[in-house]
């Protein structure tokens, strides 16, 4: 989607629909207002006389505009000045782009920028304004005979008040796009079925971006003979009872003037599908375990979107795929097995199968000396219990990672909360017969799965996003939400701005 950024007067912008915010009280926006004296006060009339209700959300189509440059104008309600916030922002420009992916519209211009959200600069809107966009165009029909047509929208136009703006809107733009970008193709990862996206199927996909990154992605793929070798017997146990073999998925992108400056790794969960294996789920809703694999989805995204920005830092995507089966071959409750790291792990319940892929996954990445290591994983029912669907939990052994998570969450509205890693949880792993026992009993579920992996990430500063309760919606919505990977980009670019700040000028 391109995205030009104009100064020009809305009046006069030639495009088939004009996008444009209304409060409920007070006076019309800048933009709207300069529309409104160009057009006999078209805006003005129309909410005087009750035709429009600029409620949040609510939106109507004019299909004709007399005296001004546009086609058609899509009038977009805010609701109440004093309430606009950040949640109200995105929800009148997810009722806006909804509705214009529904007209056969190639090009629109929106004036959004225009709206007071706090101390939200103009390219905290723009950004928000194209991930609305690109959220609004996505499609996932590839298995339907008769798909509806697809939306036609090609060109965004934000139409801003001045240069300043102007250049702080390009700026955002671009990265909402990427974002876009990258949080659809998580979405198409996480909603493809279990038969078609398999572990060989991700490590495919890694290809695939590297393939389509000129060289700016090194992509390495461990299968099960080369993770038996390294006695990454964890991550193999859970794959040990499916057909579809294991994989551990390693892309580069070093960004960085030295490519030895230490990187910042994402390592994903990727279940292709959890069945739950020999402790296996209940029927109701197993379908949505396909969704198992969102964490490495966001990985994926996350490098698409890194791939397009190219941030100065070095990234590494580290995905670790299995797909957990029952079979007369497949681990066992009270089953042993001896971790990458060395430790030995009692398993207790072969459906708490995402900490063992990631064990293993966590300690190969010691190899790279990392910066900082998060890891992104849908890996417990009790993070949805906790938390709903509104936050990802966080947990981290290191407090400023925790921090710097939470500040990206909250910029790039993909927000998350910090759970408690205290030592007093450690003691719920303790076993009787290994090393440590994989589970933790009832209490505190999402807070002791972390405490298991916070055994293997001692090496370097390291956080767990829990992703169970934000990856994906269910009902008539089922579908990826492509989180965490505008929180993740965020936390980069932070990264990148932070080493530009700290490097030492050549004089
Ligand atoms: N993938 C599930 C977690 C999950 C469940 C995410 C439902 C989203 C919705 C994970 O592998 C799992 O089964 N966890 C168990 C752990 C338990 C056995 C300690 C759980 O949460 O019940
Ligand atoms: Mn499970
Ligand atoms: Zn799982």
């Amino acid at each position: 989607m391109e995205f030009p950024v104009l100064t020009v007067n809305p009046a006069k912008i030639e495009t088939a629909c004009l996008v444009v915010p209304v409060f409920k009280d007070g006076d019309l926006l800048p933009a709207a207002d300069k529309l409104d004296d160009a057009s006999e006060r078209l805006i003005g009339q129309l909410l005087d006389r009750g035709d429009f209700e600029p409620s949040l959300g609510n939106v109507q189509l004019i299909p004709f505009a007399p005296g001004l440059g546009a086609e058609r104008l899509l009038l977009v309600g805010l609701g109440e000045r004093a309430k606009c916030g950040e949640s109200q922002l995105i929800k009148a420009l997810d009722a806006a782009f909804d509705a214009i992916a529904k007209l056969p519209l190639d090009d629109v211009a929106a004036t959004f920028t225009d709206v007071p959200v706090g101390e939200r600069d103009t390219a905290w809107k723009a950004r928000v304004t194209l991930e609305a966009a690109h959220r609004a165009c996505y499609r996932f029909d590839e298995f339907k005979s008769e798909p509806a047509p697809a939306p036609r929208l090609s060109s965004l136009t934000l139409l801003v008040g001045d240069e300043d703006q102007a250049a702080q809107a390009e700026l955002g733009a671009r990265v909402g796009a990427a974002v876009g970008e990258g949080v659809s193709l998580t979405r198409t990862l996480g909603n493809l079925p279990g038969n078609v996206c398999t572990p060989r199927y991700l490590a495919d996909q890694a290809q695939r971006l590297a393939d389509g990154a000129d060289g700016a992605l090194n992509v390495e793929i461990l299968d099960e003979d080369a993770l038996e070798a390294l006695g990454a017997n964890a991550l193999l146990a859970v794959g040990q009872g499916s057909a579809e073999p294991s994989r551990l998925i390693v892309m580069e992108y070093r960004g960085a003037e030295d490519p030895e400056e230490a990187p910042h790794i994402l390592v994903g969960k990727g279940i292709t599908f959890d069945s739950g294996g020999i402790s296996l789920k209940p029927g109701a809703g197993m379908d949505e375990m396909k969704f198992d694999m969102c964490g490495a989805a966001s990985v994926f995204g996350t490098m698409k979107t890194v791939l397009a920005l190219k941030p100065r830092i070095n990234v590494i995507g580290v995905v670790a795929s299995a797909e957990n089966m029952p079979d007369g071959r497949a681990i066992k409750p009270g089953d042993i097995v001896k971790t990458l790291k060395g430790l030995n792990v009692e398993i207790l319940n072969t459906d708490a199968e995402g900490r063992m892929v990631l064990c293993d996954a966590l300690s190969y990445v010691e190899r790279f000396k990392p910066a900082s290591v998060v890891d992104i994983a849908t890996l417990t029912g009790a993070a949805i219990i906790a938390l709903g669907h509104h936050a990802s939990g966080l947990l981290s052994n290191d407090d400023d990672l925790a921090l710097d998570l939470l500040d990206a969450g909250e910029n790039a509205w993909d927000r998350a909360w910090h759970l408690p890693l205290w030592d007093e949880y450690q003691s719920q792993l303790d076993s009787n017969f290994a090393d440590l026992a994989h589970i933790g009993g009832r209490p505190a579920g999402t807070i002791t799965a972390a405490c298991f992996l916070s055994r293997f990430a001692d090496a370097y500063p390291w956080a767990h996003l829990d992703i169970a309760g934000t990856a994906w919606a269910s009902g008539d919505k089922k579908g990826a939400s492509g989180r965490p990977v505008g929180l993740l980009t965020q936390y980069l670019l932070d990264r990148e701005t932070e080493a530009a700040e700290t490097r030492p000028s050549v004089e």
